[in-house]
């Protein structure tokens, strides 16, 4: 039977926007009441921060456009609209920098334990592991917001370090006068890079930035809900990233890009993972039902950086495996499908992308974290029970044996 549900005015326009096509009203809370497998279109709680709209393909941090935030903004500015709500004033945004600049040395401790990891470690892994370890340095009489600055600053620090242990090279101390993105290139392969690099890498930061009630991000409320620490709640967010399923497709991609060759394999490639029922990475959104717009910017921004015969040939198959997607399966690109060609293009190696997702994406995890402690209850959801019925207890010797499962 039908549940019965009043609303507000003011919920009742909120859960419009949410209405699937052709949906009526009590449909609409009739589904978003009732379980739903992977939680999908369920309203897990309230948040300011960022906001999607799936059908039109657009994405809002704090009300402003992804689009007006690539073109305009940095990744020091977007940091602060997270966290306190509104953009800067000039003086606000140097102080700002300022501090996170600051921040970007790591504890002597945390690069020894790095230097103590095998060489082949799982980026990923030594990640989650040295994010925990800044926790065992932590002043307890900081705030949550400068603890916030120093994950922030330090995310980034630690990737390069990682990168660099990897091939044997000596580990850069950060380059406080350089921005956060120069800064980031800088410690990763020892250059500064040039203007517009340094401007990709800022453009990529603000796309990762932040998305809603995404897999990782939720995992940090659910951890700061407890009223547990900042790094920890950090520290389980990088463990939710890791999956292919969301931060490890980007790397995913370039795979596919590579064993796919030539543009003129694009196409018989990816029909022959279809009919083999298997994913094609960098497509498809659980919240998006047209073009993300941030693969949208990225394939734009593609165009114009594009030049060697390499990235011209990854960029044509990109392309061909879009049309064959749409037509397929009516499936869009996500941000992961063109962000990989941009990555490459800074120099940064494809094992590392996910760990940039990390770095991009700690500011929206910090501001989601922030929240969570200031209008904390703990999140704890129900299971719709799906075992047996109440049964006797058989003592062991009474039992007979059963097939496992059974
Ligand atoms: C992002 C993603 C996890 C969303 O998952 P979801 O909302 O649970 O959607 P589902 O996996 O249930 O997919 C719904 C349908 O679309 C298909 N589909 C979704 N993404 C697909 C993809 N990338 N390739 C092929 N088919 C896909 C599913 O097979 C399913 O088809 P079916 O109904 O015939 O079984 C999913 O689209 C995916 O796995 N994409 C590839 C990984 C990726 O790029 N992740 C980055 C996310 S930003």
């Amino acid at each position: 039977m039908s549940k019965v549900i009043k609303v507000s005015e003011e919920t009742h326009a909120r859960l419009a926007k949410l209405a699937k096509w052709g949906e009526t009203m009590d449909q609409v809370i009739q589904r978003l009441t009732t379980q739903s497998k992977g939680l999908e279109d369920v309203i897990a709680g309230q948040s300011s921060i960022c906001f999607i709209d799936g059908k039109e393909g657009r994405l809002l941090y704090r009300g402003y456009d992804i689009r007006d935030l690539c073109k305009y903004s940095s990744y020091e500015e977007t940091a602060y609209l997270l966290w306190y709500g509104r953009l800067p004033t000039e003086e606000e945004l140097s102080n700002f920098s300022h501090q996170l600049a600051s921040k970007r040395s790591l504890p002597r401790e945390v690069v020894s334990m790095l230097l103590n990891m095998p060489r082949n470690v799982d980026a990923m892994d030594a990640l989650r592991v040295l994010v925990a370890a800044l926790g065992l340095f932590d002043d307890p009489l900081l705030s949550n917001e400068e603890r916030a600055s120093i994950i922030a600053s330090r995310i980034g620090t630690i990737v390069a370090a990682i990168h660099r242990h990897k091939h044997g090279l000596q580990i850069l101390e950060p380059d406080s006068t350089l921005s956060f993105a120069s800064n980031f290139l800088y410690m990763l392969t020892g250059s500064v890079p040039s203007r517009e690099n340094s401007r990709l890498m800022d453009t990529l930061l603000i796309l990762h930035a932040d998305h809603e009630f995404n897999a990782s991000t939720f995992t940090a409320r659910v951890i700061a809900s407890t009223l547990s620490d900042v790094y920890s709640a950090i520290t389980g967010a990088v463990g939710a990233l890791k999956g292919p399923l969301h931060g490890g497709a980007n790397e995913k991609v370039v795979e596919m890009t590579r064993e796919i060759g030539s543009p003129e394999n694009a196409e018989k490639y990816i029909l022959s993972k279809l009919s083999s029922k298997q994913k094609v990475m960098g497509f498809g959104h659980r919240v998006y039902r047209t073009m993300d717009p941030r693969a949208e910017i990225l394939k734009e921004m593609s165009s114009q950086f594009v030049t060697s015969d390499e990235e011209k040939r990854y960029f044509q198959i990109l392309s061909i495996a879009e049309e064959v997607m749409r037509r397929e399966k009516n499936l869009y690109p996500n941000v992961d499908l063109y962000s990989g060609l941009a990555l490459n293009h800074l120099g940064v190696p494809s094992y590392l992308f996910t760990p940039f997702f990390a770095v991009g994406r700690a500011p929206g995890w910090l501001a989601h974290v922030l929240e969570q402690y200031s209008d904390n209850r703990i999140i704890r959801p129900r299971a719709e029970y799906t075992g047996p019925e109440f049964r006797q207890y058989v003592p062991i010797e009474r039992r007979t044996a059963q097939v496992v499962g059974s």
